[in-house]
């Protein structure tokens, strides 16, 4: 049975074959989620840059808030927290940070490197409520465990 995000991870898998810069990868990576997914109105990355603090990073979409700190938003809970959040109705999310009005629904996914370090989160916004599922969460963290926590 295929998986979400099949066909989109084997083309990213394709494109950055033997990359290893973190940008490069992010861009590459946040360009084929934009446009390969109808549900994905906004897909992009918030690195951490000092302790506590995720900025922005690769994205496409509307322009994207500059600085979360852990405390805040969806972003920052997973990243806080390690773990994906499937938000289907940001309203109902206490401390979501609207950056489009349009935005009703996100998952948000924390990005490791080799070594287990939380070096960004990675941040998928939908205009429909709803829009992702527990599924969609573990295969885009399979996704990021293969590109950004490969040697
Ligand atoms: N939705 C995020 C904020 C980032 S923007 O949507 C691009 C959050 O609440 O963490």
């Amino acid at each position: 049975m295929s998986q979400p995000y099949d066909d989109v991870a084997t083309r990213i898998r394709a494109l950055v074959e033997g990359e290893t810069d973190e940008i490069a990868l992010m861009a590459t990576v946040a360009c084929e989620l934009f446009h390969g997914d109808e549900r994905h109105d906004w897909v992009g990355f918030y690195r951490v840059t000092e302790p506590g603090l995720l900025k922005i990073g690769p994205y496409q979409g509307g322009h994207g808030c500059l600085v979360i700190p852990f405390e805040r938003g969806v972003c920052g809970a997973a990243a806080r927290e390690r773990r994906s959040r499937v938000v289907p109705d940001v309203d109902a999310f206490p401390g979501h940070i609207a950056c489009s009005s349009k935005t009703r629904s996100e998952v948000v996914v924390p990005v490791l490197d080799a070594e287990d370090r939380l070096i960004a989160v990675l941040d998928i916004d939908s205009d429909r409520p709803a829009a992702f599922d527990e599924q969609d969460a573990a295969a885009l963290e399979a996704l990021m465990a293969e590109v950004f926590g490969r040697r």
